[in-house]
């Protein structure tokens, strides 16, 4: 690998001129001597701490831990903060923010001395955000995923975040958990450092990261108290310098094969359907063209591996304890490209090469799976002509082909008010549908696709029901949801024009959704159709509404695909 001879950052402490007197007579306040920081790498330490961000409230201290390996490997780090996103406490949801989040990151990185990345990641947002920001400047980068918390621990069983929480809410609705044993849970299930231990939209945004080559081997299931956690933090800070010194880019590891692998491996391992938007995302960043079929293509086809929840009974810590992603990579060495670099400079193939499993009931075996078929299948139809997205293995086989009858909510608040209303017309056979939850609709497109079901139903045992709308689902929920469904209700897509009593036939074998109204009636609805009213007509979320992009392209602002690299635009005079 080519050896660099030119830094960055010399740019900023390597002149002898005025400009040269202020970058390091300012750095030097900090007691730093001129030698640390002149002719060597530069790395910046994006942190996303905050205590507004539980889950990543403890890598204020792996910072510390990053920035020990990267003195000891001859370099010089420089931490910074930036927007932290919060699942659990932000409102109206995170995805609002992500982009910002990831324009943060950009401008920060590009505008300082820099020369290698280390991105402390960990809550839901906080991994895609921080890495589209990374993307578009395309310095050497790694990512130091925070880890999972410990398994969840009530009353002798292991429950997992999120998914018990969906369980729970369930048993207050059929009258088996009580308030008390709600409140008991909450500090038994969120009991140690760290992000969701299921496998949620965090775990799966840290094994993305992983199977792109983004992390040292086994970085990701590793728990966030785990002291190895702390080693791999500080191997990675040891890493980055190397990086620099070798020119290793991110566009040299995002590479299509790297994205193909992503998709594969999240198949294997019941990761999220956040996936899709925040791969497709990265993918437009770093300029390689992904599509919503490749998902189906790609994925579907892939047996399940991990039995963890919410696909299985396991939880992250036993991952790791079975021996992490490098036995599902190794488990998948026929059908991933083994031959894709990752950032220690050796192939994933490589890296998982023999890698031991310690327990086959937790990570199961490519001739044994877990189960047959994975993945996330797409579905299109006149509901969804854009596409939308179903995970089959989160859901109920038997409502896999389902035609029912539509009962209708214009907004999740007409939700709230009516769905457990002993009057509400609805039974086990019907398709629940919510609009207005789409990126420009609500706005940020949340995460309430996994409606809960109608208390006077959940009361006659019914497990789960056919639910479709233009939001997203947590990756810890489950049941027979569809997705995603572009072109949203509220820019005017079919979904828009659903009413109740229409009936709506969901083929996941064939990948259709249908709505049974004909396209003559369909375009009289629609010449009565009224927009509603833009929810803001300023600031953040006015640019927010006029640029995101559908969920099939990412939901990313449609002036922020690709990529600016890491030129400074003017010098500071
Ligand atoms: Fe942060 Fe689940 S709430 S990862």
């Amino acid at each position: 690998m080519n050896k660099k001879s030119y830094l960055r950052s010399t740019e900023w402490f390597g002149k002898d001129d005025k400009m040269g007197f202020v970058h390091r007579s300012w750095l030097r306040n900090q007691g730093h001597p001129d030698h640390l920081f002149r002719d060597k790498p530069v790395i910046g330490i994006c942190n996303t701490w905050s205590d507004l961000t539980p889950c990543n409230a403890h890598l204020r201290e792996f910072a510390d831990i990053v920035k020990r390996g990267v003195y000891e490997a001859g370099g010089f780090p420089l931490e910074f903060p930036v927007m932290s996103l919060g699942e659990t406490l932000m409102k109206p949801t995170t995805m609002l923010w992500r982009n910002l989040a990831s324009m943060d990151v950009e401008e920060t990185i590009r505008a300082n001395p820099l020369d290698g990345i280390v991105l402390l990641t960990g809550c839901d947002k906080t991994t895609p955000s921080t890495l589209m920001g990374a993307a578009s400047v395309n310095l050497p980068t790694i990512v130091v995923p925070g880890g999972p918390m410990l398994n969840g621990k009530f009353r002798g069983k292991d429950i997992g975040s999120g998914t018990a929480t969906w369980q729970l809410s369930e048993g207050m609705k059929a009258g088996t958990v009580s308030r008390e044993d709600l409140i008991e849970a909450e500090s038994c299930m969120s009991r140690s450092a760290g992000h969701c231990m299921t496998m949620g939209t965090a775990s799966s945004m840290a094994s993305m990261v992983e199977t792109l080559g983004l992390t040292l081997p086994g970085a990701s299931a590793i728990p966030a108290v785990d002291s190895r956690k702390k080693v791999m933090a500080h191997l990675s800070g040891n890493r980055i310098v190397e990086m620099v010194k070798e020119d290793l880019s991110l566009s040299k590891i995002l590479t299509r094969q790297a994205f193909e692998n992503a998709i594969k491996v999240n198949s294997a391992i019941g990761g999220s359907t956040n996936f899709i938007i925040h791969l497709v995302a990265i993918a437009g960043r770093i300029g390689v063209d992904l599509v919503l079929d490749d998902f189906d293509k790609l994925g579907s086809g892939m047996p399940l591996l991990l039995n963890l929840m919410p696909s299985g009974k396991y939880l992250m810590e036993d991952f790791y304890y079975a021996g992490g992603l490098p036995v599902i990579l190794d488990e998948l060495r026929g059908h991933i490209h083994t031959g894709a670099l990752t950032i220690n400079g050796k192939t994933i193939g490589e890296n998982c090469k023999d890698a031991p499993c310690y327990n086959r009931d937790v990570i199961a075996n490519i001739e044994k799976p877990f189960k047959d078929s994975a993945g996330i299948a797409v579905l299109k139809g006149n509901l969804c002509e854009n596409g939308a997205v179903i995970k089959p293995s989160a859901a109920t086989y038997s409502l896999m082909q389902h035609k029912g009858r539509a009962v209708v909510f214009e907004t999740i608040e007409d939700y709230h008010d009516r769905i457990d209303d002993p009057d509400l017309d609805i039974d086990k056979t019907c398709v629940m549908v919510l609009k207005g939850v789409g990126p420009v609709g609500y706005p940020g497109m949340p995460e309430v696709g996994n409606l809960d079901l109608p208390e006077k139903l959940v009361k006659e045992g019914v497990k789960d029901m056919v639910r479709i709308s233009d939001g997203r689902m947590s990756g810890t929920a489950y049941g027979t949801v569809v997705l995603h469904i572009s072109p949203e209700s509220s820019i005017g897509g079919n979904l828009a024009l659903v009413q109740n009593g229409d009936m709506i036939e969901l083929d996941v074998k064939k990948r259709k959704l249908i709505l049974h109204v004909s396209d003559k009636e369909l375009k009289k609805r629609k010449e009565n159709w009224k927009a509603p009213d833009p929810v803001a007509d300023r600031g953040y979320v006015n640019l927010f509404i006029n640029h995101v992009e559908q969920a099939e392209k990412g939901c990313d602002f449609d002036f922020l695909r690709g990529a600016s690299g890491n030129k400074v635009m003017r010098d500071l005079h």
